[in-house]
């Protein structure tokens, strides 16, 4: 049997390719060409220790080996039983230091307060990150650590426009991202409960005019509803008019003055979104999304969005805010690569200039 120091980067990368995960092979490779000493010196810079530490959203394990050489006992859990599987794989190379679970972030399996450190590398934006935020804080001890990356809008827009010349699934990856981040703001201003009333009334008379209901005595309530669904089967004139008066109604609301800076500063985020999502470059069906979930905030006042992927982005202004709200505090933050908390070690460059929309922090319960 290895021990722990006989785990190379050869062995790594055969165990890696004697899977048959073709979904997962180049992504895991990737991370496994950089070698376990890349990843080892990050947690020096950043001075990660602990005795008892989660790696939150572990995935295939390449942090798991890494926190194993300076942790003394390392839990890594995914809400993907493959990539749980994977890391686990690797677990009898080390000395009973790394135990694997499947679960998710945002509710966790574990008593309160019983690590001290967490580790979470690139998971954040997949899930509610306030409700994981405050799973996170739970079980974590007073006093004690908790490291996370998360995608910056920037991350989106680098995919969009610095890859998808090239590579035009990233300009799907990345339309993605911005689409949920949209939805996310227009959800935190409530835009279905704050739209205008002129705003609505003249939506809804357009809804009504161009998607006229039999039986006119019926309820307007009901008469709204049935012209929305006619209106979501359309694919004419009627349809683009409605759609295009919806978004300048969103673009004007986001617009105006909101009572507070964080409002103004999701509102001018949301509109960027907006216009964004109705380039040229994005495929046409994700302007017709928003579209169609601004007709239905503002008319029927309710939202209509279903995401099929949900990638948020968050910016650090907003995660250090929700980070204070679960009691955080001494957050220190930075593209990712180039937080350096140990001042023996000389601070790295940027991973990569187009990791700039990416930041990572450090924060203490
Ligand atoms: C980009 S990978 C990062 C994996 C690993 N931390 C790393 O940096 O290599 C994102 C991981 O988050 C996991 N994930 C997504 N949603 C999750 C959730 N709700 N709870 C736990 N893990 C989750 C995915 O299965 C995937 O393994």
């Amino acid at each position: 049997m290895f021990r722990r120091s006989e785990f190379t980067d050869a062995d790594w990368m055969d165990y890696l390719k004697s899977l048959d995960l073709p979904h997962l092979n180049d992504w895991m490779r990737d991370q496994a060409e950089r070698g376990q000493e890349f990843y080892r010196r990050r947690l020096r810079q950043i001075g990660f220790r602990g005795e008892r530490v989660l790696d939150a959203g572990c995935g295939a394990g390449n942090w798991t080996i890494a926190l194993a050489s300076c942790c003394t006992e390392v839990v890594a859990i995914d809400i993907d039983p493959v990539r749980v599987g994977v890391t686990a794989g690797m677990q009898k190379y080390f000395d009973a230091k790394i135990s694997t679970q499947i679960g998710s972030i945002d509710a966790l399996p574990f008593p309160d307060e019983s690590f001290d450190a967490v580790f979470c590398h690139g998971v954040i934006f997949l899930v509610d990150y306030r409700k994981a935020l405050a799973e996170l804080a739970r079980v974590l001890r007073p006093g004690c650590p908790l490291y996370m990356t998360y995608n910056g809008k920037g991350w989106w827009r680098h995919l969009i426009r610095d890859r998808g010349p090239s590579e035009p699934q990233c300009i799907v990856f990345g339309a993605n991202g911005l689409i949920s981040r949209y939805f996310m703001l227009a959800d935190e201003l409530s835009l279905e409960t704050v739209i205008g009333d002129v705003a609505r009334q003249t939506l809804q008379k357009e809804l009504l005019s161009a998607f006229p209901v039999s039986g006119a005595a019926a309820p307007i309530e009901f008469q709204l509803h049935q012209a929305y669904a006619s209106y979501l089967e359309c694919r004419d004139e009627r349809c683009s008019r409605l759609n295009e008066a919806a978004l300048a109604f969103c673009r004007n609301e986001f617009s105006r003055a909101w009572p507070d800076s964080r409002e103004t500063r999701c509102a001018r985020d949301a509109l960027a979104g907006i216009d964004e999502l109705c380039s040229p470059t994005i495929p046409p069906e994700y302007k017709a999304r928003i579209a169609r979930d601004a007709v239905s905030r503002i008319a029927l006042g309710r939202s209509d969005y279903v995401l099929e992927v949900h990638t948020y982005a968050h910016e650090p202004e907003e995660m250090t805010e929700a980070l204070v709200q679960q009691g955080f505090h001494g957050i220190e933050t930075a593209h990712e690569g180039c937080l350096c908390l140990d001042p023996t070690i000389a601070p790295a460059p940027l991973i990569h200039e187009l990791h700039k929309g990416v930041f990572e922090c450090v924060a203490w319960r």
